[in-house]
């Protein structure tokens, strides 16, 4: 099979790299891919559209596999179907469920998924008594996609105020605030379920959880993610198990009902209270870093598991998840997830084999000039160690995170803290 990946960050680089070393794959291309995946070879002519479903099917895929919500949302999986073409990724009905928050809130409702009490509201004469309604301080969050920046927890009633009624004058995201949830505010800790779909089955891969702040000790402002680890230690088979039949087994009974037909996968973040796990969202893509974390932990055919989604019959042999522990570090340009100056020299990469020594460099906001690999995002790089324990991988992949280096390099030196000084710490 000829795998197409679309997108351009470091989820594509795995799920590419996944792919790469699946017997199922005889070639792999990205497009428009980064640095790392144009060091590997991978990656289309630059200047190829990527949102023309005509230049991708003259690539002739066997499979498309589409990274990013954005073209999803856009119903670029719908095209690429109505052509004939294999698609692994929602349709736009089914992309709704990331698309628009009020969608995806009145679903839960409607098919009883556990989820945060929360008020709709569209005209900011209403936004007072909205708050009123939510006990504590809320969670505001605009309707429509705002590059993971639509979710804003203010630490004041004033401060929800005057954030909501930006969102709604749509100064603040544009159109896509211009609706929002005021939510209750939930306590606990968060994890990330990724399930890969059939249209009627899924396939529940090893549980992660992301750190989303930009500061040590989960402090600051919120990032697309700043590492990960996998899996989340203390929740047994049996409790995930259950909790993905809940999730993913409740949601997959409400889209069939809606005639909605889900191929590809479905990410679910909850937060797990003391009155059980609540969904805060759905995306409908893989999340990045936990897909860093997440797929080194699979062995098998992954091109297979995805193949099989994509024609609606889910091959649950195709892969195999290995026990050991991953840790992810990402490394970002100073600055990020604000404005950040890029074109600098990334020293320390080694070969550019992404798996040439037992850490996994992979590219995110880079790319290959004149054959220099230059920083070109916010998040740089996503380094993914493994170990007999999280310890150990967090050592191992420390330990290659400080041969690194280009100007203003930042990665937060605490990944996965909470569960290292539970198990005594490194020595760090
Ligand atoms: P979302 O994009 O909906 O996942 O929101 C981004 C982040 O905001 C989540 O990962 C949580 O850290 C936080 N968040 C979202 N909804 C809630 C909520 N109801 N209570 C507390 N935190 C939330
Ligand atoms: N890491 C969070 C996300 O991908 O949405």
């Amino acid at each position: 099979m000829r795998v197409l990946v679309i997108g351009s960050g470091g989820r594509e680089h795995t799920l590419a790299w996944r792919l790469s070393q699946s017997d199922s794959i005889s070639e792999v291309m990205v497009g428009p891919g980064n640095g790392g995946t144009a060091a590997a070879g991978w990656n289309v002519d630059p200047s190829l559209d990527m949102s023309d479903p005509a230049v991708i099917a003259g690539l002739a895929p066997d499979l498309v596999v589409i990274g990013p919500e954005a073209p999803l949302v856009a119903g670029l999986g719908d095209s690429l179907r109505a052509l004939g073409i294999s698609v692994f990724g929602p349709g736009a009905d089914g992309a709704r469920l990331e698309g628009s928050k009020i969608f995806s809130k009145r679903f839960m409702d409607r098919y009883n998924l556990p989820t945060a009490a929360a008020v709709e509201v569209d005209d900011p004469v209403d936004l007072p008594a909205a708050l009123d309604g939510i006990p504590g301080l809320p969670v505001l969050k605009a309707d429509g996609l705002a590059a993971g920046k639509g979710v804003v927890l203010p630490g004041s009633r004033e401060e929800a105020l005057k954030e909501g009624s930006e969102m709604l004058s749509g100064g603040a995201f544009g159109e896509a605030g211009r609706k929002l949830l005021v939510e209750e505010r939930l306590t606990g800790y968060e994890i990330s379920l990724l399930a890969i779909c059939d249209g009627k089955d899924y396939f529940l891969l090893p549980s992660s959880q992301d750190h989303k702040r930009v500061g040590e000790g989960d402090t600051g402002v919120n990032t697309g993610g700043m590492g990960a680890y996998s899996p989340v230690p203390g929740l047994g088979d049996e409790e995930l198990d259950a909790i993905a039949e809940q999730v993913f087994g409740g949601t997959l009974r409400g889209l069939n009902e809606e005639g909605i037909d889900y191929r590809g996968v479905l990410y679910a973040g909850l937060m797990m209270t003391d009155n059980g796990p609540k969904l805060l969202e759905f995306n409908c893509r893989f999340g990045d870093p936990e897909t860093q974390a997440v797929l080194p932990r699979l062995d098998g055919d992954f091109g297979r598991l995805l193949s099989g989604a994509a024609m609606g019959a889910l091959d649950r042999e195709a892969v195999r998840i290995n026990p050991a522990p991953t840790m992810t570090v990402v490394l970002a340009s100073g600055g990020y997830p604000g404005s950040y100056p890029t074109g600098f020299a990334i020293t320390g990469l080694g070969s550019n084999s992404i798996d040439n020594d037992e850490v996994l460099v992979f590219h995110a906001g880079t790319k290959l000039e004149a054959g220099e690999m230059l920083t070109a995002g916010g998040r740089v790089l996503a380094l993914t160690a493994c170990g007999e324990d999280l310890a150990v991988a967090a050592e191992r992949c420390y330990n290659r995170v400080a041969g690194i280096n280009f100007r203003d390099c930042y990665y937060r030196r605490d990944i996965g803290w909470r569960v290292l000084q539970r198990e005594g710490g490194r020595d760090a």
